[in-house]
């Protein structure tokens, strides 16, 4: 038996017609948008890495920080033999868990980066001889089909990511998550918390400029996939804070008026000097926040860890 499989969930073209169908809607709207799942082919997974190492960028450091500290209690309350993790990317932070999981059967990474996830499923296999690796090249928003392997389950969605999710699609997101739960199963989930603007901002907006690589990047995806023109360079990266919804936004800004062909389309966006295009956010929270939308879906908040700083969360939450 292979201690490493890759099922891909997503049918052969899924990518390229939700693509097309989510750039359109996107780039036809007011304001522009696009979605951020398309961030990641390979090069913007490698970015993203980068940016988990950046001084600016403390949420990788901090979730480690409680990781490192929680993993213990988190394999015991949850007895997990199965861990299912959501937007899996490197696996990196995982490998504690894990380690600490010690009657783990399956590991069940799901991503939609396939580059990611091979590299991190044969990382761990070599590691944790005998763990099976089953990873799902998957869209964690569109209903999750699971292998079928045994209980109790962990769902482990960390760095953050549920805050990329705007608020009606967060709900959504949970509920599916519940239903892949039996009573009992267990939902680790990581949240950074509202904090000063500054910290925030900075962590969006790097001195070094990888943040905005990671952004324009999102321009090369839609170049190379649907035969676009979009030059990264006429667009600025913005990183702002609204502190009405507690989000960090993230945008494109045009330096220029310009038309963008999208040949597969057969679209052409023209864009004002200054107009900004959204292209993520990432929200903040706080504990009842967390807690209340947690038993919306069914999950009671029974764990809540930080760092030593305060600047990150991880929760555990159990199916009623
Ligand atoms: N969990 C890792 C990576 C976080 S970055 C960490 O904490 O460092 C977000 C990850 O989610 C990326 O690997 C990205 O490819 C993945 N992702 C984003 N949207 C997704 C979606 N809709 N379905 C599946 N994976 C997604
Ligand atoms: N889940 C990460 C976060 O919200 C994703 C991320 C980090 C990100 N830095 C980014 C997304 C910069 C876009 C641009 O923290």
């Amino acid at each position: 038996m292979s201690p490493f499989r890759l099922t891909r969930t997503l049918p052969e073209d899924a990518t390229g017609a939700a693509l097309r169908a989510d750039v359109r809607a996107g780039l036809t709207g007011s304001p522009k948008t696009l979605p951020p799942k398309w961030f990641y082919d390979a090069r913007g997974s490698e970015l993203f890495e980068e940016i988990t190492a950046l001084p600016e960028y403390y949420p990788t450091r901090a979730e480690r920080e409680i990781l490192l500290a929680r993993s213990d209690e988190i394999a015991a309350a949850s007895g997990a033999r199965t861990l299912v993790e959501l937007g899996s990317g490197s696996s990196e932070k995982t490998r504690h868990l894990i380690a600490a999981l010690h009657g783990l059967h399956t590991y069940v990474p799901v991503d939609v980066s396939e580059s990611a996830l091979t590299g991190a499923g044969q990382a761990l296999a070599a590691e944790r001889p005998g763990l099976r690796v089953h990873a799902l090249v998957a869209d964690f928003t569109a209903g999750l089909t699971l292998p079928d392997t045994p209980g109790p389950r962990l769902v482990a969605f960390l760095g953050g990511t549920i805050g990329n999710l705007l608020p009606a699609e967060r709900s959504a997101f949970l509920a599916s998550v519940r239903s892949l739960l039996a009573p009992g199963d267990a939902l680790l989930l990581g949240t950074d918390l509202v904090k000063d603007e500054k910290t925030l901002v900075r962590a969006y907006d790097d001195a070094a400029g990888v943040t905005a690589s990671f952004n324009k990047n999102v321009l090369n995806v839609v170049d190379r996939e649907l035969g676009a023109d979009f030059d990264p360079d006429a667009f600025d990266h913005v990183a702002l804070w609204d502190a009405e919804h507690e989000w960090i936004e993230m945008r494109l800004r045009s330096r220029t008026a310009q038309s963008v062909k999208i040949p597969a389309l057969e679209l052409v966006v023209d864009f004002a000097e200054g107009e900004e295009l959204r292209t993520e956010v990432s929200a903040k929270f706080r504990q009842e926040g967390v807690r209340a939308e947690l038993s919306a879906a069914g999950l009671d908040l029974t764990r809540w860890w930080t760092d030593g700083e305060g600047r990150f969360a991880l929760s555990l939450s159990v199916a009623r």
